[in-house]
């Protein structure tokens, strides 16, 4: 096994198999049903097995998925995203977040003849040689035009583009600061308008790494909100409720950037995944999708820090509510983290000890009590275990 699932990155009580999932909920091969508060790693954004969503891609199935090229559902899906996300102008897809992350760093390269890209130290944007966060098999050479700093950190930012000197090409930025064991952190409006400055000035490139809050935080672009623009973004993850799909978006004046690189993959043009992700879209539009997830998260939020609070444990909830994580103070080696998400699991909610998890349009309030009746739980083994703090 690889990646997340790794052994050696799971608590051996985890299932690494499963057979079915419904709505909010996710049953493992042994048959163990789970409120999957992980939504597959974040694609997962109406619920699994959405009906309008399976619908379409039925339909496209039966017309055809891998072609000699696109169908015309790519051009529908292009129009829908490019209404749906005000710095798009044009689009092009993949399959990956690494595709998309990727294909940035390519066309910011290509559009400015220059070759840094900073990226903040320690955020995730994929599984490249240039961002992979293992550097086993990688070269230093493989990172030797990346600078790096501090998420939020005005000056190191400063000096990090003091460094990469005339050769800045872009900054690559999540909308938050999500990296993997470490409390999360919003952005700083302030920082971000700051980035923005600073890249106009020098005619670098600011690129939005929208993989995983995109279509969550906020319905189009995460930084829409927060009054901040972007020349290129990185989408995968929610776009397709599931399906395997990831795209780039970018400014008019990039297009040609865009068309002069060299993308392609074998399955990149499949049609399914993108009947999927306009089926995605429109219906998270439709529903409101954000505002449910919203709401849902607010609610687990306020259960936790309750339980928490009648356990007399100490522990901190950050992050965005459709995107939350949880430590306990001082577990330096999540020790109690681990041991409440066995508990949890063993109580019916899957939810993972080192990462932030994720909220899906299909939890309601009576999917949430349940996720939250399994928590409490999980906080009275963590008490028996390791006492009260
Ligand atoms: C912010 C961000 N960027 C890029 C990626 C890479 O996406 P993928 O795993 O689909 O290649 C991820 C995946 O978790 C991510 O969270």
């Amino acid at each position: 096994m690889y990646g997340h699932q790794a052994i050696r990155n799971m608590s051996p009580a985890y299932p690494q198999f499963f057979r079915a999932a419904e709505g909010a909920l996710i049953t493992d091969v042994d048959g163990n049903e789970y409120v999957d508060l992980m939504c597959s790693w974040g694609p997962i954004v109406l619920g699994h097995r959405d009906p309008v969503v399976t619908q379409a891609v039925r339909e496209q199935m039966e017309k055809g998925d891998c072609l000699d090229g696109p169908g015309p559902v790519l051009v529908d899906l292009a129009e829908a995203l490019v209404d749906a996300i005000d710095d798009a102008d044009w689009i092009l897809f993949g399959k990956n977040g690494t595709d998309a992350t990727t294909a940035c760093l390519t066309i910011a390269r290509a559009h400015t003849s220059r070759a840094v890209v900073l990226v903040a130290r320690g955020v995730y944007h994929g599984a490249a040689p240039w961002c992979s966060p293992v550097p086993a098999g990688t070269l230093p050479s493989d990172r030797a035009a990346m600078g790096y700093f501090e998420y939020n950190d005005q000056a190191d930012f400063d000096r990090a583009v003091e460094a990469a000197g005339s050769d800045l090409a872009g900054v690559m930025l999540t909308p938050f600061r999500h990296v993997e064991g470490e409390d999360q952190e919003l952005v700083d409006v302030e920082f971000a308008r700051h980035v923005r400055r600073r890249c106009d000035e020098l005619d670098a490139l600011l690129i939005l790494d929208d993989v995983r809050c995109g279509f969550r935080f906020a319905h189009g672009g995460s930084w829409e909100p927060i009054g901040v623009s972007s020349d290129l973004s990185a989408w995968s993850k929610a776009i397709a409720n599931g399906y395997p799909l990831a795209a780039v978006t970018g400014r008019e004046s990039l297009r040609d950037a865009a068309s002069a690189v060299f993308l392609t993959g074998s399955f990149w043009m499949n049609s399914t995944p993108m009947a999927a992700a306009l089926a995605t879209i429109r219906r998270l539009d439709a529903i409101d999708g954000v505002s449910l997830m919203q709401r849902a998260g607010a609610r687990l939020r306020a259960g936790v820090l309750t339980q928490a609070a009648d356990s007399g444990l100490t522990i901190a909830y950050t992050g965005p509510d459709v995107m939350p994580y949880m430590t306990f103070a001082g577990d330096v080696h999540h020790e109690r983290m681990t041991r409440f998400a066995e508990a949890a699991l063993a109580s019916g909610v899957y939810l993972h000890p080192k990462h932030n998890w994720f909220m899906s349009c299909a939890m309601d309030d009576a999917v949430i009590d349940r996720a939250l009746r399994a928590t409490e739980q999980a906080f009275a083994a963590v008490r028996r275990h390791f006492g009260p703090r």
